[in-house]
């Protein structure tokens, strides 16, 4: 695998700024002492990362962030969360909530406070105009635009220590992370095939290889990314229609963005040209650049649905970060493989991957077996 798919996981390839020393791991200083975060603040952060995950809150460009004030005595005085793009930020939130309480808390955040003036402003001015002592964040900001929280707040007199629970901070916003560092989307994979590794049959039928709770459950992993990504002539040959429905066959309120890439015109008849959501088509066969036309659009989660082409041509590219198999226990002994030629010609140059997890889903004639992996190299 290329180097661009290095540190897909979140926790490895962390950035660190010179200068002010910073906390290298869990609770550990890079000079490997204990820190002292407390057991309350220890606990805070737990909550912090679960406000963080608060369900419902829409995809959007911006990480999810959570916060929780506490008192000297470690009793908690208010939480906040930030609920997308807009929307006041997790600090914000919860020194609203505690008013003039705010002062000489402890704010523990699962994010670095961001110093710049977005369509909100500052965090760290915020924090210290309302008296706040100490500040404990888990991850450092990624994001140029918005990092130097922790200085700012160190210039303010303000008591700053971080890198508490930062592998849990980071797993909850692994795709967000992952683009700001990467300058680039996260991508995910994810394809149906049988048992023999078929994705259509002879006849280019490919309805429905997998079971409904299969479908089901990539409708729940679509709704986690902000793009769905096929080559057009998926488009031609299936029509789908690329939404995300819930178990009721209702599609959600917030859709992922549709993406159609390759450079022919598209039949106007196409479902995925409805007004369901929001359709772009990247006029392009090249796949750094459809992830850049993506990335520009502050999208950072691309989930890759195209046919056998376009998964080899991510593949060859270095540009899978995460694979997603749903295998359906039937045969076709014919019919196009699940990716296409990749140039391999002996098995001591077969791409390997690293399996992150197996499930079975559903149950008898609908029982399918999701695994994920990881490339090669990545944990
Ligand atoms: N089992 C599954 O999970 C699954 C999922 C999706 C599709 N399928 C099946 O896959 C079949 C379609 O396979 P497919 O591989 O043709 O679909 P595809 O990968 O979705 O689309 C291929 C098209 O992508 C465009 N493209 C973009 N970048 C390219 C590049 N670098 N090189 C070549 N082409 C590029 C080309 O169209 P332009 O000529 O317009 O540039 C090409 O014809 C259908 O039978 C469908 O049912 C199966």
């Amino acid at each position: 695998m290329g180097s661009s798919t290095r540190g897909w996981f979140p926790g490895a390839d962390v950035r660190r700024a010179t200068g002010t020393p910073r906390v290298a791991t869990d609770q550990w200083t890079e000079a490997g002492a204990m820190t002292d975060f407390s057991a309350a603040e220890e606990a805070a952060m737990r909550r912090a990362l679960e406000l963080a995950s608060t369900p419902g809150v829409p995809l959007g460009p911006n990480p999810r962030v959570g916060c929780v004030l506490l008192a000297p005595g470690g009793a908690t005085v208010a939480e906040g969360f930030h609920r997308g793009a807009g929307s006041p930020h997790a600090e914000a939130a919860a020194l609203m909530a505690a008013g003039d309480r705010a002062r000489g808390t402890t704010a523990v955040v699962t994010l670095e406070p961001c110093d710049h003036t977005g369509r909100t402003g500052p965090c760290t001015r915020a924090l210290v105009e309302a008296g706040v002592a100490r500040v404990v964040f888990a991850q450092p900001d990624p994001n140029p635009v918005a990092a130097g929280g922790e200085q700012a707040l160190r210039d303010a007199g303000v008591d700053v220590a971080f890198g508490l629970l930062e592998h849990e901070a980071r797993v909850v916003n692994r795709a967000w992370t992952f683009a700001l560092e990467h300058q680039r989307p996260f991508v995910t994979w994810k394809f149906a095939s049988t048992l023999d590794g078929r994705s259509a049959a002879a006849d280019g039928t490919s309805r429905w290889i997998s079971s409904l709770p299969a479908r089901t459950d990539t409708h729940r992993l679509r709704a986690q990314c902000d793009v769905m990504l096929v080559g057009s002539n998926t488009v031609a040959v299936d029509d789908p229609e690329l939404t995300v429905r819930d178990e009721d066959d209702q599609p959600l309120p917030h859709q992922p963005l549709r993406a159609v890439m390759g450079l022919r015109e598209l039949d106007s008849d196409r479902r995925i040209l409805d007004d369901q959501a929001e359709t772009v088509q990247l006029r392009t066969r090249d796949p750094h650049q459809a992830l850049q036309s993506l990335h520009g659009r502050d999208r950072r989660h691309v989930f890759l649905e195209g046919g056998p082409t376009l998964a080899a041509v991510f593949l060859e590219a270095g540009l899978v970060d995460e694979v997603v198999c749903y295998v359906a226990p039937m045969l076709l002994g014919a019919g196009r493989s699940a990716v296409a030629e990749l140039g391999i010609t002996t098995i001591a140059d077969a791409r390997q991957l690293c399996i992150t997890d197996v499930t079975t889903l559903g149950a008898g004639d609908q029982a399918n077996v999701r695994i994920t992996l990881a490339p090669e190299g990545d944990r």
